[in-house]
């Protein structure tokens, strides 16, 4: 780890010097908390990024498997996006009007995912809070619930973990909570059904709010049969399902909403819709649809806590459709898939000739590997197996040689623009860093 610090630090100066610089203004550094979080002792500063590749201020070319933590799972700067953005920004950039681009984003949206109606925002977090807050407001019912160890953005109700006798509780590192989220929130552990079950008993949780698969703290796939039972359990008690597919979009072009032919009452998405402008947006079926417009007077539709001047902005509307339409298609799930499982093979032979006790899992275009021998059945599971020394090393030793990851856990994530030529200088750097492991 000392020889790639002083490497990191030999081979970047200028991020250095930019980093030391930035410390007048902002705090640590940074123009927002988490990017302190990467391996080397300052985060690298960027020249320009195109495709699946950045160029930072020393003049390094890096494969970016991280796009922004998905924010740019559309490669950066996709070229239809920023031409049809670059049309809008001289037309209009926000108007709290709609554009006809709206429509064909709604469209698209409807597509894909078969839900009747689709409301949009900035980020993938407020669609996840507005739908809880919709949930809560048309069922009349105060609880919530989600998957221990899930992560849906920035929602108070969601910062919470449970504990082995079943007790609510916050999750470590939640900053300054507005309420206990015990009082607001039942947890469970992914593919436990019994304990589904019980958190739904009480008939008075308005919504379940999850992840299809967790991608957040390292994928934990669900066992077959699980995501049946959520969705008998939730009709069965008058529960919504909201499912959140901001990160599981790389199952396809549906994401695992289709590709695993769910029928959620509410589906949240954000990120890589809009090619990295930013928008998020949440859809819902039809007669949640009329239920919501039923029970919002025209008078409060604007101060009662769903809404924002700038969502649905022109700008965004036009990314959605430029993005979904020309960029993020079919033609183009079907080669990211195939990178990755090419990037899953690589990892696993790695794996496989250097008898590391690790695991690796591909969910669609994006693929990980665990410190553990057999795939996580829980996020419990995934919890207790992380590293975080051994993670920051491999990221460094990645990022020395000119291979960014994801900073969270091990995830690696393919774009339209990806090659094969990137996938393998994966592979030829992860032998690398395990044959030094484990020699
Ligand atoms: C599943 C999921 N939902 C929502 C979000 C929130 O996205 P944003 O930070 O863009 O609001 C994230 C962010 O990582 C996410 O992974």
């Amino acid at each position: 780890m000392e020889r790639e610090l002083a490497t990191f630090v030999a081979q970047n100066p200028r991020s250095h010097a930019l980093h030391e610089r930035a410390r007048a203004s902002l705090l640590e550094g940074v123009p927002m908390n988490w990017m302190v979080k990467w391996a080397g002792s300052f985060p690298l500063f960027v020249e320009s990024a195109g495709g699946a590749h950045f160029t930072d201020v020393d003049g390094h070319d890096y494969v970016d498997f991280c796009l922004g933590d998905t924010g740019a799972m559309a490669g950066h700067s996709p070229a239809q996006t920023v031409a049809a953005v670059e049309r809008q920004l001289r037309r209009g950039i926000t108007l709290m009007l709609p554009i006809e681009d709206a429509i064909a984003a709604g469209d698209e949206l409807r597509r894909r995912f078969g839900l009747r109606y689709w409301q949009f925002t900035i980020t993938a977090t407020d669609a996840n809070r507005f739908s809880l807050r919709l949930a809560r407001h048309i069922s009349g019912r105060s609880k919530v619930l989600v998957h221990d160890f899930n992560y849906h953005g920035s929602v108070d109700e969601s910062f919470a973990n449970v504990t082995a006798d079943g007790r609510v509780v916050s999750r470590r590192g939640n900053i300054g909570p507005a309420v206990d989220p015990a009082l607001t929130t039942r947890v469970v552990p992914i593919n436990d059904i019994p304990a589904l079950e019980a958190a739904l008993a009480d008939g008075d949780v308005a919504a379940m709010l999850i992840e299809p698969a967790l991608t957040n703290v390292g994928i934990v796939l669900p066992e077959p049969g699980y995501l049946e039972a959520v969705r008998e359990l939730t009709r069965r008690t008058g529960t919504i399902l909201i499912i959140d597919e901001t990160h599981t979009i790389c199952a396809g072009p549906g994401g695992a909403t289709r590709a695993w032919g769910l029928d959620p009452d509410m589906l949240v998405i954000g990120k890589t819709i809009g090619g990295g402008i930013p928008v998020g947006t949440y859809g819902f079926t039809e007669e949640i649809g009329e239920r919501i417009a039923a029970s919002i007077p025209l008078e409060d539709s604007d101060v009662g806590g769903v809404g924002g001047t700038l969502a649905g902005y022109a700008l965004s509307m036009t990314a959605v459709r430029a993005t979904l339409t020309e960029v993020l298609t079919d033609a183009a799930f079907e080669r990211m898939i195939r990178l990755a499982e090419r990037w899953t093979a690589g990892v696993e032979q790695v794996i496989a000739g250097s008898g590391a006790p690790w695991h690796v899992t591909r969910l669609g275009c994006r693929a990980e590997y665990h410190f553990m021998p057999t795939p996580p059945r829980t996020g419990a599971e995934q919890n207790a197996a992380s590293d975080p020394e051994l993670e920051r090393f491999l990221h460094l030793y990645a990022m020395n040689r000119r291979v960014l990851m994801t900073p969270f856990h091990n995830m690696a994530l393919m774009c339209p623009a990806t090659s094969e030529a990137d996938v393998d200088r994966h592979t030829e750097v992860f032998a690398a860093a395990v044959g030094e492991l484990f020699e």
